[in-house]
């Protein structure tokens, strides 16, 4: 995969926050879900705890808990300088600091990290990339992007984010996406493309406002199903 820990800074969010990102309801939690890109997010764990039926795919899950663990230490002391240093990009409404957001941030991983393994041999953490996906068609009804497709659009061209959608929509029924934002805190320019290329292909494409904000200005999702 070309996928080394070196060049990978782990950074996962809660359950709560992905419910309050993609405007989860309690039905929407009942159903089959995948997590693309969730890295050591909780939510994973927090939902299977729950009894929810939920698969994560990331290229990270290649590594070992105790790998993934030692990255995060090594890598936590520059993401929260570098929040310090950025911190009116952000709304410090619900989390009301750094340090806070520290300790939320650390807490979702450690929820992770104890459940990885465990998870791992039940098929709950699946390593691989988009836009490859290893799942049949119509396994899930609901596939999820948190903080990768659109966030890294400098990184990720408008046609690999297009690809990924439709692999998204191949193995599931509906796609949700958050946030609509690049890393600099300004709209995707693959938005327009995307948007336009699966409406042409026959998809209903809507931005939804949601009830989180911590990127500045980031509260839309994108939800993407058959007409
Ligand atoms: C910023 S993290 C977001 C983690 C989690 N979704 C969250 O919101 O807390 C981005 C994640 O995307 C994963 N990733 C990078 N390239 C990917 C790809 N092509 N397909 C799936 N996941 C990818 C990374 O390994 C990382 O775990």
């Amino acid at each position: 995969m070309g996928f080394t820990l070196d060049k990978v800074v782990p950074w996962g969010r809660s359950f709560a926050e992905y419910v309050a990102m993609f405007g989860l309801s309690e039905g929407d939690l009942q159903l089959p879900l995948l997590g693309c890109g969730d890295g050591p997010a909780g939510f994973n764990a927090e939902l299977s705890k729950l009894g929810g039926n939920v698969t994560s795919v990331d290229p990270l899950y290649v590594f070992t808990a105790e790998q993934i663990r030692g990255r995060i230490a090594e890598t936590y002391p520059t993401v929260m300088d570098q929040l310090r240093r950025n911190r009116d990009d952000y709304v410090w409404q619900s989390i009301s600091s750094v340090e806070e957001l520290g300790r939320i941030r650390l807490a979702a991983m450690d929820t992770f990290l104890a459940d990885f393994e465990t998870g791992k041999k039940a098929g709950r953490y699946i390593a691989g990339e988009l836009p490859a996906l290893p799942f049949e068609s119509g396994r899930f009804s609901l596939a999820l992007s948190s903080h990768l497709l659109f966030l890294y659009s400098n990184h990720l061209s408008a046609e690999f984010h297009l690809a990924a959608l439709r692999e998204m929509l191949r193995v599931s029924c509906e796609v949700r996406v958050f946030p609509l934002l690049t890393l600099a805190g300004t709209i995707s320019p693959h938005l327009e493309f995307v948007t336009g290329q699966l409406r042409n292909l026959g998809y209903s494409v809507e931005i939804k406002r949601v009830a989180y904000e911590f990127q500045r200005g980031g509260n839309e999702m994108l939800v993407i199903k058959p007409v």
